[in-house]
């Protein structure tokens, strides 16, 4: 893929889009993170990236949420996206594309044609629902998952909260016409649902058959109209799902259209995976359009086992850990310490022991350290490496060893493991100056050499791993770029290719190399 070429078509990657109902947490900034390492890596790689995130603004829960609050659905949810909802991906340093907001004309209006059409193909048909709904989920529940609460209540197993008993004359659209479709897809593609445990999960949820689909809600009215009876509005979910095609161009764009989609890659937790493996692409099948490459459902973050909540109270605003850490930080941790695709949890005190032991000690030191020498030693120009033996050549094959690793995971969403081996390869350049000691070799005015190539094959290593880290942390990364001097001679950081990184020997000697503030600075003891 080329960025030269206008007619390639882009990397497009999406975050599910979040209710309205409060200020983000933690948890719903997760999903966020996770999906701007991805993008900054796929443009990192040369490809034109589409980055979509936004917000899912109807429905009860969000009309609920404004009752309490005593406002209009839409002056809430217009307040809260304004006040909490964009502002928070600055926070985190998110690079999207685009926000959509379902309550937008470009997406309301589309989704009534979409509906519109295929209630003429004879895909959707009038009937009566009964049956249990959850409110905190937006979905329609199976009997059999419901959990026994007290005074014979049943509840909802994701939120634990008593499900609402529905009896409403709807629409239902024929899901369950397209079961074997859906295992076919399956079967045929592997990783269209991933990971494995998500997978093995959707395939059994379908093999059980699939029930029709309730459409339409008939007792209130904070929706999308259903367009051929105006007396009902669509679904929440099967209005917020196409958020991801109305987005990107379609029925008004179809130029744009043909270049972004089918989506590479939607980013979900796993509560909402069938939504996405299942009724989604039923959706585009029924519509004639190309489904979702993959599927990637990743885990929870829990607090005392349990998913972190705004109902519980549980939930953390991304700006408290921010604002102690930094947003390198904030990245770095929840994207390196959680496996991406299991439940992890969050702790002050992990995420202190991971800043001060990787970033602190780690590659700030590290940084810092090497800049100070080159500095001290040779007046702040990078020497030359006269003297290149097999410890040197260690580190450089480690390098190309790591790109390769990280590339990899990247590929497989093991976002963990790209970080990971990163990390892995900064140990190994404080081990290489831990056993050099450059500080000593500078006694001997004879090693001058010597000295030389322990500070170039350290500062080339940094040079490394700042491509690395790029997607991660683009703040730190960007400080080790400026401190090194790189863009003089190698150009910006955000067009240094992330596979040609292991190259050795890009960093010419003669370049500026400064002494910039501390990285990851040691944290106040007490900043309440
Ligand atoms: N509006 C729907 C999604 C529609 S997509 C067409 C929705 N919204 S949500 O705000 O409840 O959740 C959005 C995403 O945030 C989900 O992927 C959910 O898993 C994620 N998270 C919310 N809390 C979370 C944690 N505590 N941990 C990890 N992710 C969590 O569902």
């Amino acid at each position: 893929m080329s960025e030269t070429s206008p007619a390639a078509k882009s990397f497009y990657v999406t975050t599910p889009i979040y209710y309205v109902t409060a200020a983000p947490s933690i948890g719903s900034a997760y999903t966020t993170v996770a999906g701007d390492m991805i993008a900054r890596w796929h443009r990192q790689r040369g490809e034109s990236v589409w980055y979509l995130t936004g917000t899912d603004e109807h429905g009860q829960k969000v009309l609920q949420a404004a009752e309490e609050a005593g406002q209009s659905p839409q002056d809430f949810t217009d307040g809260l996206v304004a006040r909490e909802w964009q502002p928070v991906l600055d926070v985190i340093d998110a690079s999207n594309d685009d926000f959509i907001r379902t309550t937008d004309e470009r997406h309301t209006e589309r989704v009534r044609e979409f509906w519109q059409t295929l209630y003429d193909a004879g895909q959707v048909y009038e009937g009566t629902y009964e049956g249990p709904y959850c409110v905190a989920c937006e979905e329609f529940k199976l009997p059999a998952e419901l959990l026994d609460g007290a005074d014979g209540q049943k509840l909802c197993p994701i939120h634990q909260r008593p499900v609402d008993q529905i009896s409403e004359s709807n629409y239902f659209f024929r899901l369950s016409e397209y079961a074997d479709r859906l295992l076919a897809l399956y079967e045929d593609n592997p990783t269209f649902v991933q990971p494995e445990s998500a997978r093995n999960e959707v395939i059994a949820f379908v093999k059980q058959g699939l029930d029709d689909l309730s459409i339409t809600r008939s007792s209130f009215d904070w929706g999308i109209p259903v367009p051929w009876d105006e007396g009902h509005v669509l679904y929440v979910w099967i209005d917020a799902l196409l958020n991801y095609a109305t987005a990107a161009g379609y029925g008004t764009a179809p130029e744009t259209f043909a270049r972004t989609w089918p989506a590479d890659v939607h980013l979900v937790g796993r509560d909402i995976l069938r939504f996405h493996a299942v009724i989604w692409p039923a959706m585009l099948m029924a519509a004639g359009i190309d489904v979702p490459r993959q599927v990637f459902a990743h885990g929870w973050l829990l607090v005392g086992g349990q998913k972190m909540s705004k109902s519980k109270a549980t939930a953390i605003h991304p700006s408290q850990v921010v604002d102690h850490f930094g947003s390198d930080a904030y990245r770095y941790y929840f994207l390196r310490a959680i496996a991406f695709g299991s439940d992890g949890s969050f702790s002050w005190e992990h995420m202190t022991a991971i800043y001060t032991s990787e970033l602190a000690n780690g590659l700030g030191n590290l940084t810092s350290r090497v800049t100070a020498m080159v500095c001290r030693y040779f007046d702040g120009v990078l020497p030359e490496a006269t003297d290149h033996g097999p410890a040197e050549q260690a580190l450089a094959d480690q390098l190309a060893a790591t790109v390769a690793t990280a590339e990899a995971a990247v590929d497989r969403l093991a976002l963990h493991e790209a970080i990971a081996a990163t990390e892995t390869y900064v140990g190994a350049v404080n081990h290489y100056l831990a056993e050099q000691e450059p500080w000593k070799v500078a006694k001997d005015d004879a090693a001058r050499g010597r000295l030389a190539t322990i500070l170039f094959t350290a500062a080339e290593s940094l040079r490394a791993v700042a491509v690395l880290h790029h997607a991660v942390m683009p703040k730190s990364s960007q400080q080790i770029w400026d401190a090194l001097g790189a863009a003089a001679a190698l150009g910006p950081l955000a067009e240094q290719r992330v596979g040609d990184a292991g190259r050795w020997g890009q960093l010419p000697a003669g370049v500026t190399i400064t002494k910039g503030a501390s990285l990851f600075p040691r944290l106040a003891d007490n900043d309440d």
